[in-house]
């Protein structure tokens, strides 16, 4: 009798399959962002973290939002809930494109896109503009979030150094003939990971260069509001607004979880990044749209912000006063006006890269230099993001105590 196949000698199914042969070819660029990778150490107990870039939580404005949500629920009923328009809730585009108004950006409703978060606005802008045929002209260092979008889409980069005025504009319009961006990625203020804004000057002498130039400008700008010492400088866009696309976010003055950001440009962009969006999410949360503009209906913003600077200017200067004491005098920092983050220069041979790990062991987190950099720039191992606003004033001084205390035996 021929005997039954016995399921033990049955042939060795795979029981975890190797998922890499199923990916898409464009899969391989995707990277892990340096900052949710650190998060996963820095929820150690008693560590002190500057490496993410949160607002500080206790100046959400718990009870505005609570007020809103109800006042949001009895309005507007099962419509709040409801799918929604690609384009945003037209209300809060009317409030954005208002608050544009008084930055002297020119802007109607029609110019404004709601996006979840500016994050998905950068993503967009990849899937719209980004591919390998022609360049992305983006500062060095950058915004990781822009560098991690992007590489999906195959992006190639040219770089342009930043000092402590913003963008170094020497050399810039020979690099724009002879590389042909199709746009310039530019943070004016308060940059992050930098910490330095784009002075007068240089964003005038930047529009007379792009004016001639075949790309159009980027500007994101989430931390205009933010500013702590001195006042506020025309937005890019108010001096260029035909070529310029801006960028900004609720994150920073209302509350990041809510994930509303916007895109204000032309209209023929604004119909085209529509499409693009709704592939990705038919369209941002209707409910948390109708709630943060419930929230700036309440007319709280000015003086919510104004709580927000206070903050941010004290625990800066926190952070500053704790370098002096505790930081070798060879490691540079820049000076930050606003915003959250400020950028840290070590000596040569120092490499922030490998000292993090000391870091790590001693209790207090950074991020390191090359998240800010396309691939395979060496200067960028010798920097540091430092963010100030998550911390507060002691944990700031105990946290560049120990950070300090890596630097100087580094040094030795
Ligand atoms: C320069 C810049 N752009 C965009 C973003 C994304 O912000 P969100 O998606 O929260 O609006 C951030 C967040 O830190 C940022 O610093």
């Amino acid at each position: 009798m021929k005997s039954m196949p016995s399921i033990l000698s049955a042939p060795k199914k795979e029981t975890v399959p190797d998922w890499n042969r199923w990916y898409a070819a464009r899969a391989g660029r995707l990277r892990s962002s340096a900052i949710r990778e650190l998060l996963k150490v820095i929820s150690q107990p008693g560590m002190i973290s500057f490496a993410g870039g949160m607002p500080a939580p206790e100046s959400f404005p718990l009870s505005a939002f609570r007020e809103a949500c109800e006042k949001v629920l009895a309005r507007e009923g099962p419509a709040a809930l409801q799918y929604s328009a690609t384009e945003g809730y037209g209300p809060l585009r009317e409030f954005v494109a208002g608050s544009l108004r008084t930055k002297g950006i020119p802007c109607q409703v029609e110019n404004v896109l709601m996006t979840s978060g500016s994050q998905q606005a950068l993503d967009l802008i990849g899937k719209v503009f980004v591919d390998g045929s022609r360049p992305a002209c983006v500062e060095r260092p950058t915004y990781l979030g822009a560098l991690q979008a992007w590489d999906s889409y195959a992006a190639e980069y040219i770089t342009v150094p930043l000092d402590d005025e913003g963008i170094v504009l020497e050399g810039v319009p020979e690099l724009l003939e002879r590389s042909r961006p199709r746009f310039m990625y530019v943070l004016p203020n308060f940059h992050n990971p930098a910490g330095v804004s784009l002075s007068l000057a240089r964003r005038r002498r930047l529009v007379e260069i792009l004016a001639s130039a075949e790309c159009f400008l980027l500007e994101d700008d989430p931390y205009a509001e933010l500013c702590f010492e001195g006042g506020m400088l025309p937005p890019l866009a108010s001096l260029m607004p035909e070529r310029t696309l801006y960028l900004g976010t609720f994150s920073k003055i209302l509350a990041p979880g809510i994930r509303l950001g916007y895109v204000a440009g032309p209209q023929e962009v604004i119909r085209k990044l529509v499409q693009a969006k709704q592939g990705v999410d038919l369209h941002t949360s209707t409910f948390d749209q109708m709630v943060a503009c419930e929230v700036g209906r309440m007319g709280i913003l000015p003086a919510h912000i104004g709580t927000v600077r206070d903050i941010y200017r004290e625990r800066c200067a926190a952070m500053l006063t704790a370098m002096e004491s505790h930081f070798p005098d060879a490691v540079r920092r820049t000076r930050p006006k606003g915003g959250l983050f400020l950028w840290a220069t070590l000596p040569e041979p120092l490499d922030s890269v490998e000292l993090l790990s000391q870091a790590i062991a001693a209790g207090v987190a950074y991020v390191p230099g090359p998240s800010f950099y396309p691939p395979g720039m060496d200067e960028a191992r010798r920097h540091l993001r430092l963010n100030f606003s998550y911390c507060g004033p002691e944990r700031i001084e105990e946290g560049i105590r120990r950070l300090g205390a890596v630097f100087t035996r580094a040094m030795q």
